[in-house]
Order: structure tokens, then C-alpha cells, then sequence
């Protein structure tokens, strides 16, 4: 499906010399995860040795992937850059628009009625710069991607926080905000902290109820939701070679639950065997003419101790099937310890709903495994108690389980099958119509990754337990949240005790894959012609234009437009929730900036004064009425101002509105760079007490603007409203390129002038 055999074999070309180079410059053997950070560097061949967890290094993507929901501020952007066609082998997969309701056909139809702007937009953007598009009903990014372009020692970004499902084929595959998606679309360098690297050991062999999803609920409970934040995780030993590929998909799925940048296994035949399954010989033999450098040098398993800055030992021979949740994925129970922890809680034992499938669990294992449970349904006389439902990863997978008689199975225990896209995974399940925000306090078990409260229906009352595929079914057949198949007796039909058999199921299909329309659509060989469709009355997406750039003149008489109070997080400065509708309409989106950020006058949220008329009232509107009169304003922060996701939004939206400096006490440097890329100028206090100086009707004049330069403070004047002055000093850390970006008026307007 268009995969680039000769971009990865390019990969794999350079990869001895530049891991040989490393290996001199670190002094020591190397783990797999640095070989593939030390073999996509910007500057290519490695010149010196980066300390984990400290520098912040440039590197060069193989590949980048993007969701609807965060695709359309990247594509918006990235049609400024100028380019003819994306600089890197780039997809577009349709999958977070499409509600669950009904069942797979009805749902999906109504998605392309309700979002057909947003896809024919995202269809016509592909196709115009040579983006793979992925139209809605082909399935999930992450399994999509896993099923045709993730190769073992590739890098790859993604704007969704699941990308890292790709090392499960032995990738670095990492999660981004749109800004750095635009530019590595764009040709530019895409720049990480270099990350620690947390060691995972698996001893002994999966068997039984167990499976690989056991094995990160279990890794969620030893690191807690935070605990691989910043770290890449490596698997290794002789658990993680006897586990399928799919599995290690499921593994480092959930990696995003422990916070980690990513995670990863080496080559193995487990991927060999998936990639030729795949129909990718090529990446498969290429690959094995590789493999040395595709998993750890020998002796970093061999002591492991001394080459990862934490590690931890999982013996699978002896792990429990777990449930996490609810409400966190890292709170962790044993199944057999369920009865006595429910109980105790007072969780609610009647499972109403069990979901298995999503990105994270659909592989044709899970499946099978999850069908031969559904099964002895009928073969035992038993009646499923909970309802039940799947969504497929992608069409393929679907076409498969169909093919192989999985979908009658399921459908025997009167299963919903929804379309294979996100749904329940991302409160896209219409379960309650509006009545979600008050529904009943109820338990359901899924197979997906998330579990946070109203994650799946809306309903702040739904207690979600994550489990796999086979626990989630044995569950639902069961009706309870108790229930322990490896021990506990189901009554049939007919009153008889009887045992669910351990699950089985298939690797891989002993048929092999089949589909009819997998919904590929590759983009125009010459795009030029292409037009890219936006209505000027579309309340969902708005073309964007060029940031003028903020001259010195407007930056003499800066007004005050918040001074905000306490943690300031990119979720206050752009909200999401109803706003996501919006994702794609700069300015229609603004109307939430900075509504969540506390006013350090009054302690409200979204309640300032408008230096203009003396009234108060909401952030966008007093701000709209300081653009209207050609006034730049200010914003004042905190410490950590702007932590939480990389949404560009958070920097975009302020710099629409007319917004020209924040300045802080401290900033999240995702922000601070996103501030920068939109030609704003990001600057903090040389003197944090200063902060305290600023009042609620203060001008701001930069009285050395025209001299920024790299390493200078600026100076500012707060002219206060009795007239009285102070002048204090702004710390920065632009370098001469992102000074160039401020003059310019963005980064993208950089590139557009250099490919002009
Ligand atoms: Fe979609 Fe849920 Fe995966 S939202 S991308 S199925 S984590």
C-alpha cells in the first residue's frame, strides 16, 4: 500500500556505518533504542555523544502519520510552507469523526454526512501534496500503520499520542503536537530531548488466559501513569521473542498510559513472520539482511543493569490476567484479587457492556482468540449476559475475521460490530444520547488502552476496567466483573456448572489476509492542478493566512490581557472537550483562548478588564476589542506556563487574536517553541518577583525590541495607570534562526520565503 521500499532501504544503507560511529563515540555496546536515535540524526552521521535525558537533539523522521482530529491545523499549515509535496512519506487516516451508535454500515454513513467537509478537505489535501489518505471506514491510524508501514529501526512521528503502537514492529514511533508534524512534512529537523531508557525483561512464556495485554497492565502498575515519562521502554528476553508482533503492538500501545516517548522491541521472527503476513517481502528480506543492527548489541541483554537507567523483570510464566481501572489505567488488579478489591470499593459487579477491539487490541489473535471464548456460548449452552461489541482496527483485519467466520461467531452472542475506527475509544459512543454527563453509575470492561472517567460514553458515572480481548469476553459472558475464568464455574441453560475453555486462536490467519477495498487512496503523481476545497461560510475549517509579523512601532503601547494565576496548562489556554469541533477554524477556535486561565485581579476564569472601557468580561472578547483597534497585547504567566499537550493551538490562537509576548515566570518548552514557530515573542522574567509588579491596567513599551538578539535581555517599561513607571528585564532564548522566524512573522513564513 505504497509503502517505500527504497526510503527504507536508504534507512537500513546507513545504518552499520552510523551505529558503528556511535558505538565509538558512547564507548560502549548500545541498546536498540539508540541505535535507531543515533541512525536518524539530522546531521546524519553521529559527531558526538548526547547525554539521556538532557539534550534536546535534532532528528530526521522516516515517516509521519496523522489523525482527522489533528490533521486538519497540520495540513492548514503545512499548505503555507510553500512546498510542492511533503518532504517525507506521509499518511492521513480517517478514524476519530466516526461516532458508534448502530452498527458499522449506519454509523459510517453518518459520519460522511455529518464530517464531509472535514474528509473531503483532508482527501483533497493528500491529494494535492502527496499524502497516502486513508478515507473514513479503513480503520485505525496505529493499526493501519503497523499493518503497512512500520519497518524494524525506523523512526517515526505521529500526531497522536498512540503512534508509539508502531514498536511493536521494532520502531521508535512517537507521539507529536501538528507543529512538528508541519515540519518534518516540510523538510525541517524535528527536535526531541534525547530520552532515558527504561529496561523491561520478560522471563518464562505467555500461557492460558494471559496475553500480552497482561504484560503493560502489569508494567502500568510497576511504573504508575507517569513513570516512563521522558524514557523510551525496551523490551527484550525470552518472553518478548515468543510473543507475536500484534502483541508487542498492544505493549507499547499502552506505553502512552505510562507516559513514556515510545516503546520498542528488537527483530525478531515474530516480525519477519508479521511483515511477510503483511504482504511486505521486501521490507522483510531487507530487514533480515539487517538484523544485527535491528535489536541490542549482545551484551547490553546480557547485563542489562548496566546499560538502561531503570529496569524491571516480568516473569510471564507466572503472570496473572489483570483488569486496570477504573477511571486510571495504572491502578491494577490480578483478576483472581477482583472479588476481594470490587467488594471492597463497592464497584459495581454487574458488567453491562464488554468492548474489545480499538487500536490497541484488534490484531487477528486478539480476535480469534476472543471468538473461540464466543463460541462455547453456544457449544456449552450458556447465554452471554453483558452486551457486546467490536470495533475492528482496519478494514482488513474486518474482511478477515468476516472471511473467517469470526463475525458470525460474535454475532451468535448477539454482538454489535461498529465501524473500524476509534467509536467507544475516544467517547465517540452514542450510549446515551444527551443524557451522558447524567447517566447511571454502571461498570463496563473494554480492551482499549484509556479508561479515564466519561473516556468511552460521556458518563462521568461509567466505571471502565481494561482488560484484554479474552478476559473482556469471558466478562461479558459471564455479566460480572468478578468473575475468573482460570477458576470460577458459569451455570448454562440447562443448570449445569460448566468451565469456559482457555482461549486459543491464531497468530496469524492460516489463510492469510484478504481484502476487497482496504481504502487506500494515493495521492496525484503531480498535484499541482489539484484544488483543495474550503467554503468561505464553513464554521468547521477556514484557510489560514500568513502571520504579519509584529513590528516595533506595535509593540510600544502594549496592553495587559490576563495576568494569569497559578498552573496555566495548554488546556486553559485552548480548551478541548465541545471545542474540538472546531480544530480546524483558527478563528472560531479563538473563541476559547485562554478561557480556563485564572485572573491573578480576581481569581476568576475567563472574567478581565478591557483597558479600553473599563468593563469586564470574557478573555476573547476583551482581546477582540484591543485587535479592533490595532492594539498588541501582553499575557503574564506563571511557572510552566503552557504544560500538557504540544497543541499548536495554544500559540496559534493568541497570535490571531493579536496577541504579541507572554511573559513568565517559567515556561513547558513544547510551548515556549510553539510560541516561537508563530512568530511570537515567548519571554521570561530575569527576575521572577517582577511578576508581582504588573497591575491590572498596565502598558508595556519594549524599549530595545529592534536590537533582539540571541543571548540579549530585553527591556521593558510597564508604564502603570497612575503613570508611574517600572522597567524591568526579559530573558529569551531565541537563536538567530527563531529571531528570524519573529521577523518574518512565523516559521512558516520562513520556509515559504526560502522555497520561493
Ligand atoms: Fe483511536 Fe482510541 Fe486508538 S482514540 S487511535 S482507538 S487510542
Amino acid at each position: 500500500m505504497a509503502f517505500d521500499i527504497d526510503m527504507i532501504k536508504g534507512v537500513y544503507a546507513s545504518m552499520g556505518e552510523r551505529i558503528e560511529k556511535a558505538r565509538e563515540l558512547v564507548g560502549r555496546p548500545l541498546t536498540l533504542s539508540e541505535k535507531i536515535l543515533y541512525s536518524h540524526l539530522w546531521e546524519g552521521t553521529p559527531s558526538k555523544q548526547f547525554s539521556r535525558g538532557k539534550d534536546y537533539v535534532d532528528f530526521a523522521p522516516d515517516r509521519v502519520a496523522c489523525q482527522d482530529a489533528t490533521a486538519q491545523m497540520a495540513l492548514l499549515q503545512f499548505m503555507h510552507a510553500g512546498k510542492p509535496k511533503v518532504a517525507v512519506p506521509t499518511t492521513v487516516h480517517c478514524d476519530h469523526l466516526i461516532q458508534a451508535k448502530v452498527d458499522a454500515k449506519t454509523d459510517l454513513k453518518r459520519a460522511n454526512e455529518t464530517s464531509n467537509e472535514v474528509f473531503d478537505f483532508l482527501e483533497s489535501v493528500s491529494n494535492k501534496y502527496g499524502i497516502g489518505f486513508w478515507k473514513p471506514g479503513a480503520g485505525i491510524i496505529h493499526q493501519v500503520v503497523l499493518e503497512n508501514y512500520a519497518f524494524p529501526g525506523g523512526m517515526m512521528i505521529g500526531t497522536d499520542s498512540h503512534t508509539v503502537n508502531a514498536g511493536g514492529l521494532g520502531m521508535v514511533a512517537i507521539g507529536v503536537g501538528g507543529a512538528d508534524a508541519v515540519d518534518v512534512m516540510a523538510g525541517m529537523a524535528w527536535e526531541l530531548k534525547f530520552p532515558k531508557l527504561i529496561g523491561v525483561k520478560l522471563t518464562g512464556k505467555l500461557s492460558g488466559w494471559t496475553a500480552p495485554k497482561d504484560v503493560i497492565l502489569k508494567v502500568a502498575d510497576i511504573l504508575t501513569a507517569k513513570g516512563g515519562t521522558g524514557a523510551i521502554i525496551e523490551y527484550f528476553g525470552e518472553g518478548a521473542i515468543s510473543m507475536s508482533c500484534t502483541g508487542k503492538g498492544t505493549i507499547c500501545n499502552m506505553g502512552a498510559e505510562v507516559g513514556a516517548t515510545t516503546s520498542t522491541f528488537g527483530y525478531d521472527e515474530s516480525m519477519d513472520r508479521y511483515l511477510r503476513a503483511t504482504d511486505r517481502v521486501d521490507v522483510a528480506d531487507a530487514a533480515l539482511e539487517v538484523k544485527e543492527h535491528l535489536t541490542a548489541d549482545e551484551e547490553v541483554y546480557a547485563n542489562p543493569e548496566e546499560y538502561f537507567d531503570q529496569l524491571i523483570e516480568i516473569n510471564l510464566d507466572t503472570l496473572e490476567p489483570h483488569l486496570n481501572g477504573p477511571f486510571t489505567p495504572d491502578l491494577s488488579t490480578p483478576i483472581s484479587k477482583m472479588s476481594e478489591v470490587a467488594k471492597k470499593n463497592d464497584w459495581p459487579l454487574n458488567v453491562e457492556v464488554g468492548l474489545i477491539g480499538s487500536c490497541t487490541n484488534s490484531s487477528y489473535e486478539d480476535i480469534s482468540r476472543a471468538a473461540s471464548l464466543a463460541k462455547q456460548v453456544s457449544d456449552k449452552n450458556l447465554k452471554t449476559k453483558s452486551k457486546f461489541t467490536i470495533t475492528p482496527g482496519s478494514e482488513q483485519v474486518r474482511y478477515t475475521i468476516d472471511r473467517d467466520g469470526f463475525i458470525d461467531t460474535f454475532n451468535s452472542i448477539g454482538a454489535t460490530v461498529f465501524a473500524n475506527a476509534c467509536g467507544p475509544c475516544i467517547g465517540m459512543w452514542d450510549r446515551y444520547g444527551d443524557k451522558a454527563a447524567n447517566g447511571p453509575r454502571n461498570t463496563i470492561v473494554h480492551s482499549f488502552n484509556r479508561n479515564f472517567a466519561k473516556r468511552a460514553d460521556g458518563n462521568p458515572n461509567t466505571l471502565a476496567f481494561v482488560g484484554s480481548p479474552e478476559l473482556v469476553t469471558a466478562i461479558a459472558i459471564a455479566g460480572r466483573l468478578d468473575f475468573n475464568p482460570v477458576t470460577d464455574k458459569l451455570i448454562n441453560e440447562d443448570g449445569e456448572e460448566v468451565m469456559l475453555d482457555e482461549p486459543r486462536g491464531y497468530e496469524l490467519p492460516p489463510e492469510g489476509f484478504a481484502v476487497e477495498d482496504a481504502g487506500f487512496i494515493a495521492p496525484s503523481e503531480d498535484g499541482s492542478g489539484v484544488q483543495v476545497a474550503v467554503s468561505p461560510t464553513s464554521e468547521r475549517l477556514q484557510l489560514l493566512e500568513p502571520f504579519v509579523p509584529i513590528t516595533t512601532e506595535s509593540l510600544q503601547g502594549v496592553k495587559l490581557l490576563i495576568k494569569a494565576f497559578g498552573k496555566c496548562t495548554t488546556d486553559h489556554i485552548s480548551m478541548a472537550g465541545p471545542w474540538l469541533r472546531y480544530r480546524g477554524h483558527l478563528d472560531n477556535i479563538a473563541n476559547n483562548t485562554l478561557i480556563g486561565a485564572v485572573n491573578a485581579f480576581n481569581k476568576q476564569t475567563n472574567f478581565v478588564k478591557n483597558q479600553l472601557t473599563g468593563e469586564y468580561g470574557a478573555v476573547p472578547d476583551a482581546q477582540r476589542a484591543y485587535k479592533k483597534e490595532g492594539i498588541k497585547t501582553i499575557v503574564i504567566g506563571d511557572h510552566n506556563y503552557g504544560e500538557g499537550s504540544s497543541r499548536e493551538h495554544a500559540a496559534m490562537q493568541p497570535r490571531h487574536l493579536g496577541v504579541a509576548a507572554v511573559l513568565v515566570k517559567s515556561f513547558a518548552r513544547i510551548h515556549e517553541t510553539n510560541l516561537k514557530k508563530q512568530g511570537m515573542l515567548g519571554l521570561t522574567f530575569a527576575n521572577e518577583n517582577d511578576y508581582d509588579l504588573i497591575q491590572e491596567d498596565d502598558t508595556f513599551n519594549f524599549i530595545d525590541i529592534a536590537d533582539f538578539a540571541p543571548g540579549k535581555q530585553l527591556t521593558l517599561e510597564i508604564v502603570h495607570a497612575d503613570g508611574s513607571t517600572d522597567t524591568i528585564m526579559a530573558n529569551h532564548t531565541y537563536n538567530q534562526s527563531q529571531i528570524d522566524w519573529f521577523n518574518e512573522g512565523s516559521a512558516l513564513n520562513v520556509i515559504k520565503k526560502e522555497n520561493a
